[in-house]
C-alpha cells in the first residue's frame, strides 16, 4: 500500500471521512501543500502529527472541505427557484420541507429562508441545513456575516431580514432563523431525510 493509502486509512479512523470518495489528485495536492507548509516531510509524518494534535486535525479538515459560500450565490439560479420551481412546489399547499445539503457557513439556508418567506405562494416551510464540518455549522448558527457575503442580496431583502451591527457586519433576523434546523451530516455516509420537497 502506498503512503497516501496508509494516510487515507488513518484519516478515516480519526474523522470517519473516507478520502477515497473524493478525487485523489485534488486531495493529494491539497494535503501535500498543507503538510509542506507545516514542515512535515511526507504523509506518514503528517498522519502521526494529526493523531496527536486536535487543532491540526481541525485545520486540515477545514482545508480539505472548501467552505466558500455567499448569500444569493449564482443569483440567476435563485430567480429560477423563485419564479419557476416554488410556484410548482406550492401548488398543493402544506408545509414545504427543504434541505440545504452541505450548507457551509449558512448563507445558502438563510437565503432559502428569505426567498421562501417573501414568496407570495409559499404558506409554510421548514429548512434542514447540514454539513460535515462542525466549525462551519457553529458559524452558521451565529448568523453573523461580513458585508462581503451580502454583495448579491437585493436592497429590500437586506433591509427586511438583516440587522446591521456596525460598519461591516450584519446579523440575520430571528424570523429568518426560526425556519432552519442545523445538523451535522456526512453526505457520503449518513442516511438521508425522507419526503423532502
Ligand atoms: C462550497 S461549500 C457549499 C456551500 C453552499 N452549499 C453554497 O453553495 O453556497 C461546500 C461544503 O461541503 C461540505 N462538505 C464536504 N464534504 C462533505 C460531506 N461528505 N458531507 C457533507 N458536507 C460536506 C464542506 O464542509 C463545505 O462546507
Amino acid at each position: 500500500m502506498d503512503s497516501y493509502q496508509v494516510f487515507v486509512g488513518k484519516w478515516k479512523k480519526l474523522t470517519g471521512v473516507d478520502l477515497n470518495l473524493y478525487k485523489e489528485a485534488q486531495m493529494k495536492r491539497r494535503l501535500t501543500s498543507l503538510y509542506d507548509k507545516k514542515g512535515f516531510k511526507d504523509f506518514e509524518a503528517f498522519a502521526a502529527a494529526l493523531e496527536k494534535d486536535r487543532a491540526l486535525l481541525d485545520e486540515t479538515m477545514d482545508r480539505m472541505t472548501i467552505n466558500v459560500s455567499e448569500f444569493y450565490r449564482n443569483y440567476q439560479r435563485w430567480e429560477v427557484l423563485d419564479q419557476k420551481i416554488l410556484p410548482l412546489l406550492s401548488k398543493n399547499g402544506g408545509t414545504l420541507k427543504i434541505w440545504s445539503a452541505a450548507c457551509s457557513t449558512g448563507e445558502e439556508p438563510y437565503t432559502l429562508s428569505m426567498l421562501l418567506s417573501s414568496h407570495p405562494l409559499v404558506k409554510d416551510f421548514q429548512i434542514i441545513a447540514t454539513d460535515i464540518d462542525d466549525k462551519v455549522l457553529q458559524s452558521a448558527q451565529k448568523g453573523r456575516y461580513h458585508e462581503r457575503s451580502l454583495q448579491e442580496v437585493p436592497d429590500h431583502i437586506k433591509q427586511k431580514y438583516f440587522t446591521k451591527e456596525d460598519s461591516s457586519f450584519y446579523t440575520v433576523k430571528n424570523e429568518v432563523r426560526k425556519h432552519i434546523q442545523f445538523k451535522k451530516h456526512n453526505l457520503l455516509a449518513d442516511p438521508y431525510e425522507k419526503q423532502l420537497d
